[in-house]
């Protein structure tokens, strides 16, 4: 894959686009720490990740996108499962700079990589699932749908595209935490609410994809969703 003379330009623009602009320049570093304190009320990140790498359920021969991966959580489990090679990016330098760390130390089969989601420099029609972990809320609309038609161009036919994103649960302790966690106080407040109640399933049948399934973890307040082309 050659690296696209673009894609610099285009990657500073999506920066100053989202809502996390430099979010994460120092917060790479305690980003799984966070994680992990914030989602101790609500069963632990750990429950989330394992039943949404379930809920993926990969296999060896099925190759693998995480896009806005992050520290690479998922891209590095599902290189576990798989063997790998498995690729993954991030806008922020910080998260993949700590990502490769972890890759190494662990030694898993991941590509890591510096890119916009909304327009990368993979190939067209080169993978089988393409996953979107716990980021979507925090990315403005347009930028979102712009993400959505890049997983359609990377995506083969029969393709899956699998995506965990925060909930709002009816009622009970899972919507409380929810509150606490994006309520009016929270930069992620818009967004998330954007997406909750059947508004992120709206946002991708617009984008051309049928909801295949769905299931929730930690009290509700995790909702995995396996995508397909429609049509
Ligand atoms: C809350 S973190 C989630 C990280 C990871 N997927 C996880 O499950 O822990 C959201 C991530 O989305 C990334 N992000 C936001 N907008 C992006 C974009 N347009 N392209 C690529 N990554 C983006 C941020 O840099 C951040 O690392």
């Amino acid at each position: 894959m050659k690296p696209d003379p673009t894609t610099n330009l285009r990657t500073e623009l999506a920066r100053h686009d989202n809502v996390i602009a430099d979010h994460y320049r120092i917060g790479a570093y305690f980003y799984d720490t966070i994680v992990h304190g914030f989602q101790l009320f609500i069963g632990g990140a750990r429950e989330w990740r394992n039943s949404f790498i379930r809920f993926i359920h990969p296999s060896c021969n099925e190759t693998f996108l995480e896009l806005c991966c992050g520290t690479g959580a998922v891209a590095l489990a599902l290189a576990k499962r798989t063997g790998g090679p498995v690729w993954a990016s991030d806008l922020s330098v910080d998260q993949i700079r700590v990502a490769c760390f972890k890759a190494r130390f662990l030694r898993r089969n991941v590509h890591f990589s510096v890119q916009d989601a909304s327009s990368t420099g993979y190939p067209t029609s080169f993978f089988d699932g393409v996953i979107i972990s716990g980021a979507l809320h925090e990315i403005a609309p347009h930028r979102r749908a712009a993400i959505y038609r890049e997983t359609r161009r990377v995506l083969r036919t029969h393709g899956r595209v699998f995506i965990t994103e925060p909930d709002l649960p009816k009622n009970g302790w899972g919507a409380a935490c929810f509150e606490c966690m994006f309520g009016e106080w929270s930069r992620e407040h818009e967004t998330a609410y954007q997406l909750v109640g059947g508004g992120l399933e709206a946002e991708m049948t617009v984008a051309g994809y049928k909801l295949e399934a769905s299931a929730t973890s930690n009290f509700g307040v995790f909702k995995h969703r396996r995508f397909a082309v429609s049509g």
